[in-house]
């Protein structure tokens, strides 16, 4: 890990949640804790970068020297993360954006009238995908969690999704992941894989921050 080895360099992280609304008291969300998008935007700090970090709601402090811009839900994170879009060199989607959302959202409370009730979801925009079509375009890191063959999964979605990298993580694992303060992980990219070993997210978030920006100056292409 070099510090300065990014220096000069702008990142947009995502990280965390979405939430979408139901209703004015009521949400659909997951259990993200936005610990590894935090992780990575410090350890991007430390290697001297320009860090705009674009949290869901999350219980964590802002890094030092980080610009931090909340959103709640997907589109309020799209939103954000095209602002920064004209100034960025890398982009990592760390966030564990909601898949759907309410069709609509109820302007008063919902009553608990009937015995059943259905919500229709539509689908949320695909964040890091619209980020790896924009011109100019970042250097793009995306997560991939999964449960069952990790390695062929994770490259199917970087192809899928145009990213220069994909991080895996087995989440079938309860040690790691989601809330857990640990991490193991698989760097991937078109020119091969890279793997992390069990370390603490804030170790494992200096390691992929180092091997970003190797792969970055390469300008390798996806
Ligand atoms: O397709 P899947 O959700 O497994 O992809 C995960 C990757 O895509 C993560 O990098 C995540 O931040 C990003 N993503 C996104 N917008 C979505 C869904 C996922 O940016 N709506």
């Amino acid at each position: 890990f070099a510090s300065g080895s990014l220096d000069g360099v702008k990142l947009v992280i995502t990280a965390g949640p979405t939430i979408e609304a139901i209703d004015p008291v009521r949400f659909i969300s997951n259990h993200s804790s936005g610990k590894m998008g935090f992780a990575l935007a410090q350890a991007a700090i430390d290697a001297g970068a320009s860090v705009t970090l674009v949290a869901g709601p999350v219980h964590l402090a802002t890094p030092e020297r980080c610009q931090r811009i909340n959103v709640q839900s997907a589109e309020q994170m799209l939103q954000a993360v095209n602002e920064q879009l004209d100034s960025c060199d890398i982009f990592i989607g760390c966030a564990a954006v909601a898949d759907y959302r309410p069709a609509t959202v109820a302007e008063q409370k919902i009553k608990k009238n009937d015995d059943s009730m259905s919500i229709t979801l539509v689908r949320n925009p695909d964040i890091i995908s619209v980020v790896a079509k924009h011109q100019p375009r970042p250097f793009c890191v995306g997560f991939a969690a999964e449960t069952e063959n990790l390695i062929a999964h994770a490259q199917q979605k970087r192809i899928r999704k145009n990213l220069d990298m994909i991080i895996a993580n087995d989440v079938a694992n309860s040690a790691i992941g989601f809330n857990s303060d640990n991490n193991a992980a698989t760097l991937i990219t078109a020119q091969g894989e890279h793997s992390l070993a069990l370390a603490s997210k804030t170790q494992l978030a200096r390691a992929a921050i180092a091997h970003i920006a190797q792969q970055f100056k390469a300008g390798n292409k996806p």
